[in-house]
C-alpha cells in the first residue's frame, strides 16, 4: 500500500477529447472531464462497453492523440505542454501492450530486431549489451532466448503478446498502458498472460492502466476500478469496494451483465434499463438527486464519495452528448 505522502506516478486530470464533427454535426468529445490518479506500482483497471472512450483515454494519456483539455503528470512532470523533443525523453517512462498481438509485431522483423528497437531508440542499452539484454527480456517473460532469431509468425497469439510485453518493458518504464491486452487470447492462455502481467509487476514494480470489457478480469488484477460511459467516469474506488457494492446503476448493470460475451445482448440490457429514471442526464436538473442531493440549490459537484475510496457520479449522460457550449466555440 502507498501511503498518502507517496505522490502518485500518474495524475490525469480534466482531460477531454473532441473528435471532429461528422455530417455536418457538432464535434462530439470521445471523453470529456476524465481525472485519475495511478499510484507507483498499482494497477488501475478502466471498464466500459465498446465506444466508452477506453482506447481513446489510453492514447490521450500517452499524448499519441491530440487533446482538447486537460493535463497528464507522470512522474510529476506535464506532459501536456512539454516540447517533442521532452515528450520523446519522457516516452522510455511509459509504454504500451495492445490487443492485436498479430499486428502489432511487425512480420519482416526477428524477435531479436524487434525488442532491440527500442533499446536503440532510447539508448537504453549499449550497443554490445543488446543481445544480452534482448536474452533477458525473453527469459523475464518466460520464453527461450534461443527463439531470438525467428519471426513472429513462428509463435503463437499467447507467445506474440510475451514478446510485446517484454518489448514494452525493454526499457524499463514506469507506466504501461495495456489496451485489452489478453481480449484476442483463448481463455487459458488469458490466464496465462494475466499471471505474467502481474508477477512482471510485482518483480518490477510497473504501474499499469488495463483496460478491458471483461470485468472479470479486471478483478483479479486492478487495485482500483474506474468505470467508463459515455465518455466520462462515472465511478471510481477501490477494486472490492466497486466490484461488492456498485453504486452507479450503469455499473451495476455492467455487472449483473457478466458473463454476457455477446456486445449486442450487453448493449439491449442496457437500453430496456433505463437508469436515466433515477441519475438525471440533465445536468441542470432540480430535486434530489440519487444521493439526497439538489445540486441546482447547492451548487455542488455531482460526484459523491461513498467512501473515502470510492466515488461516483449522480449523473447519467444521453447518448452522443453535445459539447458544451463554451468548448464548442474553441473548436471552430
Ligand atoms: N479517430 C476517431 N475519429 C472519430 N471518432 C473516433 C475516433 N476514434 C474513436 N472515436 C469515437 O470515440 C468514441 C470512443 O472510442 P474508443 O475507441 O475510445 O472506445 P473504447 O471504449 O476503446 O471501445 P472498444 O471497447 O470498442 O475498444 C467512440 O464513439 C468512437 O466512435
Ligand atoms: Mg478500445
Amino acid at each position: 500500500m502507498t501511503s498518502a505522502t507517496t505522490p502518485p506516478l500518474l495524475e490525469v486530470e480534466d482531460l477531454s477529447v473532441v473528435f471532429p464533427a461528422r455530417r455536418g454535426g457538432a464535434p462530439v468529445a470521445a471523453i470529456d472531464g476524465v481525472s485519475f490518479d495511478i499510484a507507483p506500482g498499482q494497477t488501475l483497471g478502466l471498464v466500459g462497453q465498446s465506444g466508452s472512450g477506453k482506447t481513446t483515454t489510453g492514447r490521450a494519456v500517452l499524448r499519441l492523440q491530440a487533446i482538447h483539455r486537460g493535463s497528464v503528470k507522470l512522474l510529476g512532470r506535464d506532459l501536456t505542454r512539454m516540447s517533442r523533443s521532452e515528450l520523446r525523453g519522457m516516452r522510455r517512462h511509459m509504454q504500451f501492450v495492445l490487443q492485436n498481438p498479430y499486428s502489432s509485431l511487425h512480420p519482416r522483423m526477428t524477435i531479436a530486431q524487434i525488442l532491440a528497437e527500442p533499446l536503440r531508440v532510447h539508448k537504453s542499452a549499449p550497443e554490445n549489451r543488446t543481445r544480452e539484454r534482448v536474452e533477458e527480456l525473453l527469459t523475464l517473460v518466460n520464453m527461450d532466448p534461443a527463439t531470438m532469431h525467428r519471426y513472429p509468425n513462428a509463435f503463437s497469439g499467447g507467445q506474440r503478446q510475451r514478446i510485446a510485453i517484454a518489448r514494452a518493458l525493454a526499457v524499463n518504464p514506469d507506466f504501461v498502458v495495456c489496451d485489452e491486452p489478453v481480449s484476442a487470447l483463448d481463455v487459458q492462455t488469458q490466464a496465462q498472460i494475466v499471471a505474467l502481467l502481474q508477477s512482471l509487476q510485482e518483480k518490477l514494480g510497473v504501474s499499469y492502466l488495463f483496460i478491458a470489457h471483461d470485468l472479470a478480469i479486471v478483478r483479479e488484477v486492478a487495485h482500483k476500478v474506474a468505470v467508463m460511459f459515455r465518455g466520462r467516469i462515472i465511478e471510481m474506488g477501490a477494486a472490492g469496494q466497486v466490484y461488492d457494492a456498485p453504486a452507479h446503476p450503469y455499473t451495476q448493470m455492467l455487472l449483473d451483465a457478466v458473463p454476457v460475451p455477446d456486445p449486442a445482448l450487453q448493449r439491449e440490457r442496457l437500453r430496456r434499463a433505463q437508469p436515466e429514471r433515477h441519475f438525471p442526464d440533465d445536468e441542470t436538473a432540480r430535486g434530489p438527486c440519487a444521493f439526497g442531493e439538489d445540486h441546482a440549490l447547492s451548487g455542488t459537484s455531482r460526484w459523491h464519495r461513498v467512501t473515502a475510496e470510492h466515488g461516483v457520479s449522480c449523473r447519467f449522460w444521453p447518448e452522443n452528448s453535445p459539447l458544451p457550449a463554451h468548448d464548442r466555440a474553441m473548436e471552430t
